[in-house]
């Protein structure tokens, strides 16, 4: 097969790739509401017949405890590595409706993008790996590299049935390296990979203090009121300065490398002005000792998603609420480990309630932050299939997310994992409006198809 071949099956199917990628759109896989537990399986459905399709073996739509994987496997490829591709067909439910422009499961091009829930994170980027596969396929009648795909569907909620399964059959896994294709690029111009994520745990606190909703004025005084309490213990967590107090915490933060410390203080692709400019607003806040490439990418954070409870419709209602919640999250840098963090945490909590309420906290979820090796020779493979297609070296950066299954690839399955992503930072994951850039997609394609490639030359 020949690169001119590759690309002119790629160039003449255009069309049709984003044909397939805006009708798995239009199925409304959002894994945190049980009442779309349907379309997430028609989803899964759904990637198992694009994998089917393409030539692979032994696809199934496996059932889990919660929302079903998608495995397929190409073993044919004697004496080349094999790679593991990891995406996730779930997505972020789409409030606030009256923000989007267009219908959010409504697949809609404006420009060089496609405005649609999922759009970018993850069924963009995942569909972009399917057609790779399938115009390697197409082209050649075989693929470059043994592959294995698995997909998961509750990536968005916490990722607990993957995990399960990955720790329950490693050997089914059993590859030379990991590949995930769920993160970004600075912009259009500026290829990367990433060489870290945070890990995160998810937690709500739940205060009770009447044993009913209260009249303001009876007991106004006297009553204790959920949200007051909820408030001293936000501000306990975390002060003005964004310091977080919560003994222990900051105490195994794994140290940057020199070269990172550089580019956090340096910022030579002026990207502090870039986070201002997305966000919309006029300084940082945080912790201003560190530099925001190392705020957001190296340090502990803690923040707060919602506050549930009381009275908040319309006009006045003179209550004292006996509940409140909060959803509270901390992302964290490589070497603190979830557990151990969220028992700091419950224990912190504790120790500011005041006396006369009942406060306890419940961990949603959590996951392990990952630093990868740069010089690991699937990611220069990768570098290079970058540099191909964008004409220029990426850059290794670090992102803030969190994809917990990528600690668990590096650490159970000991394999090295190539985090490259096309997503850009203004497309709007898991808000309204969320997009993908059409040029993106395409160039997704290429990049990928030249990774397997480069793959299969390794020694
Ligand atoms: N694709 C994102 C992770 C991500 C976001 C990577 C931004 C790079 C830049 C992923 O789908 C995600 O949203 N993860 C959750 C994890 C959680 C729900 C366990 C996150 O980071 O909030
Ligand atoms: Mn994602
Ligand atoms: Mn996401």
């Amino acid at each position: 097969m020949t690169q001119a071949q590759l690309e002119s099956y790629i160039s003449e199917h255009e069309g049709r790739f984003l044909e397939d990628l805006k009708e798995w759109l239009r199925i409304p896989s959002i894994s945190t509401l049980p009442e779309h537990a349907g379309d997430i399986r028609r989803a899964a459905e759904y990637a198992a017949e694009q994998l089917q399709r393409t030539g692979f073996e032994q696809v199934q739509v496996i059932s889990t405890k919660g929302h079903p994987l998608v495995y397929g496997e190409w073993l044919k490829a004697p004496g080349k590595p094999t790679v593991l591709i990891y995406g996730h067909y779930d997505v972020q439910p789409v409030d606030p409706l009256e923000l989007w422009e267009s219908p959010p499961f409504e697949p809609t091009i404006r420009g060089d993008n496609l405005y649609c829930r999922g759009a970018c994170d993850d069924k963009g980027q995942t569909m972009l790996v399917f057609k790779a596969l399938e115009s390697l396929m197409a082209v050649d009648g075989k693929l470059p590299v043994n592959v294995r795909v698995l997909i998961e569907g509750e990536e968005e909620a916490g990722g607990e049935s993957i995990e399960a399964y990955v720790k329950s059959y490693p050997e089914r896994l059993k590859c030379d390296a990991a590949f995930i294709c769920d993160t970004h690029m600075p912009s259009k111009e500026i290829p990367a990979l990433i060489t870290g994520l945070r890990g995160i745990i998810y937690t709500e606190i739940e205060v009770r203090g009447a044993k009913r909703d209260l009249h303001s004025g009876s007991y106004g005084g006297v009553a204790p009121n959920p949200f007051h309490t909820l408030a001293v213990i936000i501000t306990g967590l975390k002060d003005a300065q964004g310091h977080i107090h919560i003994p222990g915490l900051y105490d195994k933060i794994r140290p940057a490398s020199e070269v990172e410390e550089k580019f956090w203080r340096d910022d030579p692709l002026h990207m502090n002005e870039a986070l201002l400019e997305e966000m919309g607003v006029s300084e940082f806040t945080g912790e201003a000792e560190y530099t925001p490439l190392e705020r957001t990418w190296g340090r502990p954070t803690l923040e707060v998603h919602g506050i549930v409870g009381g009275f908040t419709g319309e006009g006045a209602k003179t209550v004292i609420p006996a509940v409140a919640r909060a959803k509270i999250s901390l992302r964290l840098p490589a070497d603190l480990k979830s557990d151990e963090v969220f028992a700091l945490f419950e224990r912190r909590v504790m120790e500011l309630a005041p006396a006369g309420v009942k406060v306890s906290v419940r961990k949603v979820h959590g996951g392990e932050a990952v630093i990868v090796p740069v010089d690991a020779e699937p990611m220069q493979a990768a570098a290079a299939a970058l540099k191909e297609t964008y004409g220029k070296d990426p850059i290794f950066i670090r992102e803030g997310g969190s994809i917990p299954i990528a600690a668990l690839f590096y650490n159970l399955l000991g394999v090295p994992v190539v985090m490259m992503g096309f997503g850009l930072p203004d497309d709007n994951l898991h808000a309204p409006n969320e997009k993908y850039s059409l040029s993106q997609f395409f160039k997704g394609i290429r990049t990928v198809s030249r990774f397997l490639q480069k793959m299969a030359k390794l020694p």
